[in-house]
């Protein structure tokens, strides 16, 4: 049977253990701004989750909603005052916006040096370098989980399943840079099967629900499953038969407790990394 990589216990630790403390010490306190538009349920969860951590940890917290016809001027101006209010370090516009909205031309307002989600090209550029201010914070939380349990990347077969800017690719760069000889597969992969077989280190990202059945998992895998979908009975799953892989890994992520937890911490690292950085 894999062991557990808990995300919901190694976040309570860093967060209480490391980013409380070192909040407390600055002269301000860290301030995050959450921006939320519309009324998806999922990321108003996700949403309230940041501000009751941020809240936990000692940050001056702001969350901005508004409905979901809000124009793309009026959302470019909240960014554009966030951007030059002295007491936000962090800015963080959940994904995804309603369609008429263009998210592009939003995340690349947002200043660079505030952009605790890691989205905006100079910083993703940066990554592409291994010299990234800002990492994603889904990625950047797997790649803490990963080392807090001290698993080896150096070497390892890793595969990624998704492309998406905000997940499967800065996760891809960051296993390469550890080491890892990487993967990426997609929606237009063909033989999904066969690369899952193959890998050593597995990351899952693509929103459906158990798409991944146990019997693919090479035994003694690492699987970390980035998804979060309802089943029709409306319990939560991820995008991996958790089951099934258990029985095969040698490290598995729980849905829920795993990689969501970690998210909420490493923006809360971003945002301490941020406000050091100001102040
Ligand atoms: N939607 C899903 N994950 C994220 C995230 O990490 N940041 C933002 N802004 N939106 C998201």
């Amino acid at each position: 049977m894999a062991q557990l990589l808990d995300g919901r216990a190694l976040s309570r630790k860093l967060n209480q253990g490391c980013v409380k403390p070192a909040a407390s010490e600055l002269a301000r306190k860290p301030g995050l701004a959450v921006v939320l538009v519309g009324s998806d349920p999922a990321s108003e969860v996700y949403v309230g989750r940041k501000g009751l951590v941020a809240g936990r940890v000692g940050f001056h917290h702001v969350q901005i909603t508004r409905p979901v016809e809000t124009s793309q001027e009026e959302l470019m101006q909240i960014v554009k005052d966030l951007n030059e209010d002295p007491a936000i370090d962090g800015i963080l516009v959940q994904m995804p916006l309603p369609k008429h909205l263009d998210a592009t031309q939003i995340l690349d307002s947002i200043d660079p040096g505030k952009d605790v989600d890691g989205f905006h090209p100079a910083n993703t550029g940066q990554l592409s370098q291994g010299r990234a201010k800002f990492v994603a914070c889904t990625p950047l939380g797997v790649m803490k989980m990963l080392e807090g349990s001290e698993i080896p990347l150096s070497g390892k077969e890793a595969v990624v399943i998704g492309r998406s800017n905000i997940v499967g690719r800065p996760m891809a760069m960051l296993l390469e840079q550890a080491g890892c000889t990487v993967t990426v597969c997609h929606s237009r992969t063909k033989n999904l099967q066969a690369h899952v077989e193959r890998a050593e280190v597995l990351v899952v990202a693509i929103g459906r629900a158990e798409h991944v059945p146990g019997a693919w998992i090479r035994p003694g895998a690492v699987v970390v499953d980035v998804g979060m979908n309802r089943r029709e009975d409306g319990t939560l799953c991820g995008d991996v038969d958790f089951e099934g892989a258990s029985e095969r890994a040698a490290w598995i992520t729980p849905v829920p407790g795993g990689v969501g937890p970690m998210t909420i911490a490493m923006l809360m690292h971003n945002t301490l990394l941020s406000a050091k950085a100001r102040q």
